[in-house]
Parts: structure tokens; C-alpha cells; sequence
């Protein structure tokens, strides 16, 4: 597919690890903005007709993330979306290309503490049922912070906060940021 360079950026992408409250902040910034949340994950599992764990056991992580990407890509023509990502789309080379094609990054970051007490005993994410989640995470974070820095215009630290007040946060700086581009 042939890639779209924008010149005015007209979306707005949430990335950020795991559990940081992607999918919920972008269904609580869309109305506001006037724009359509959607979520990759949730457009993946909808294409697949199966939740992640069984894509993963079926496909491996690599399958899962050509998937993602493509996914991604499939939204490059559309405009005025809120976009919540999968924690590891920063991670397939590319993707951070077309996460900041499609408008402003903002990257909802959160303590290992407060993520691990949003993912105990939860058992959909397929990267942490491991035999040491927290090892796992610590891994995973390790390896995903530049890129996520890489990626984001802007960076929120989410621990604390309610999905409303990051709304409301977020919606402020977006404006500020969409007005400086047009
Ligand atoms: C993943 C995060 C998940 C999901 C998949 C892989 C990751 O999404 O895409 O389990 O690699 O961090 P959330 O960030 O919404 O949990």
C-alpha cells in the first residue's frame, strides 16, 4: 500500500505500555474532539473473529504484529480518529513512521507498580503469563522506552489520574497542537 505523507496531521494516537488506559481515554477524548475512537487491538480481534490469546497461540507474536501493522496502515487514509494502540506496535520497524503520518503521539506512561495492579489476575494479555510477570514487564518496558520517546509528541504521566481528567488534559493539548498546523 502506498504510504500517505501528511501534511497536516488530522488524528490523534494514544501509545504507551499495557494497562495504561488507552482504550478508555481514547473513548473519553473522542466525543469532545468530535472524533471516532477506534482501537487496534479491537479492529485486529474483529478482523480475526478470535480474542488475542488465541491469535498469539495461534500465529506467534510475529503473526500477531503483521496484523497490527496492517491494521495501522488500513487507517491512514481516515481522519479525525482517536487511535488507541497495542502496547508493542512501537515495536515492528515502520510503524512508528505511520503512528506519526496519521497525526499527533501522545504517550499515556504509568510506574511498573500501578500497571502491575491493573494486569494481576488478568489473563488476556498473552507477553505476561509468564512464570515472573513483573520480570516480563520490566523487559518489555526496558526495550520499549526509547522507542515509545521516539515516537511521541508528547508524553502524559497517567498514574493518579482519572481517564476524565487525562481527557481533559490531553484534549487541551491536542487543540493547541492541531491549531499550530493549520
Ligand atoms: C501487547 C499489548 C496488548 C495487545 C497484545 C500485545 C504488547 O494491548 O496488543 O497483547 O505487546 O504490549 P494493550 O496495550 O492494550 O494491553
Amino acid at each position: 500500500m502506498a504510504k500517505i505523507i501528511r501534511r497536516t496531521p488530522v488524528n490523534l494516537i494514544l501509545i504507551g505500555f499495557m494497562a495504561t488506559g488507552k482504550s478508555t481515554v481514547a473513548q473519553a477524548l473522542a466525543p469532545g474532539l468530535g472524533f471516532e475512537a477506534v482501537d487496534t487491538d479491537a479492529l485486529i480481534v474483529g478482523r480475526a473473529g478470535k480474542p488475542i490469546s488465541e491469535i498469539f497461540e495461534e500465529i506467534g507474536e510475529e503473526g500477531f504484529r503483521g496484523v497490527e501493522s496492517e491494521v495501522l496502515e488500513e487507517l491512514l487514509p481516515r481522519e479525525r480518529l482517536v487511535i488507541s494502540t497495542g502496547g508493542g506496535i512501537i515495536t515492528r520497524p515502520g510503524n512508528i513512521e505511520v503512528l506519526r503520518s496519521l497525526g499527533m503521539v501522545i504517550w499515556l506512561n504509568a510506574g511498573i507498580d500501578v500497571i502491575m495492579d491493573r494486569v494481576a489476575g488478568n489473563d488476556e494479555r498473552p507477553l505476561l503469563q509468564t512464570d515472573d510477570p513483573r520480570k516480563s514487564m520490566e523487559e518489555l518496558m526496558a526495550g520499549r522506552l526509547e522507542l515509545y520517546r521516539q515516537a511521541a509528541d508528547d508524553c502524559v504521566e497517567v498514574d493518579n489520574l482519572s481517564s476524565e481528567e487525562l481527557a481533559y488534559g490531553i484534549a487541551e493539548s491536542a487543540r493547541v497542537w492541531f491549531a499550530g498546523r493549520h
